[in-house]
């Protein structure tokens, strides 16, 4: 992703102090993703459409890919999200060229809505076309 480039510790340092922030004032909840006791990622969701609707972002070490812990910590976020009254759809979005990210929402039962231009800054290797991914709350079960 094009904020990678020049990551550095104190850049870190200020990410973290701006996600306590955000995570305080409600728009945005990052988690750190945490299989064994050593980070390798982050998960985040961020308010959308009003409090209704939210999107959600998930990111690996390339070590840690390939394990399905991205599927396994997006779906631990689902369901913290539908946890909460007021969500009531959750989005996840991805280049249409970023195959690895398309596998997450299609496994977690998300069904593709649309395709649209992506806002810049686009990922070098992306197309530059968003494809989003939507999951409606589940129906409350029958009594
Ligand atoms: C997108 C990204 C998080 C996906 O990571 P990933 O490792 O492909 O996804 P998962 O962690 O769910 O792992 C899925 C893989 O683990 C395998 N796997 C093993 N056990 C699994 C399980 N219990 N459940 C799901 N998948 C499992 C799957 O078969 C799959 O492998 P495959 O791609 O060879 O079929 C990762 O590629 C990444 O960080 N990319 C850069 C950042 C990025 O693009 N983020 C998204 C922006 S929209």
């Amino acid at each position: 992703m094009p904020w990678v480039e020049g990551h550095d510790e104190q850049s870190t340092r200020d990410f973290l102090a701006r996600s306590e922030a955000k995570w305080a004032s409600g728009e945005v909840f990052t988690y750190a993703v945490v299989p064994d006791g050593t980070p390798v990622g982050m998960c985040q969701t961020y308010r959308w459409d009003g409090s209704a609707g939210w999107r959600l972002g998930y990111w690996l070490h390339p070590a840690a890919a390939g394990r399905g812990i991205a599927t396994r910590a997006t779906a631990a976020l689902v369901a913290e999200m539908f946890a909460l009254p007021h969500v009531a759809y959750l989005e996840i979005t991805h280049d249409l060229a970023n195959t690895a990210s398309s596998a997450v929402p299609r496994r977690l039962g998300f069904t593709e809505v649309r395709r649209e231009p992506a806002p810049p800054p686009a990922a070098p290797s992306g197309v530059g076309v968003d494809v989003v991914w939507r999951l409606d709350r589940p129906a409350p079960s029958a009594p």
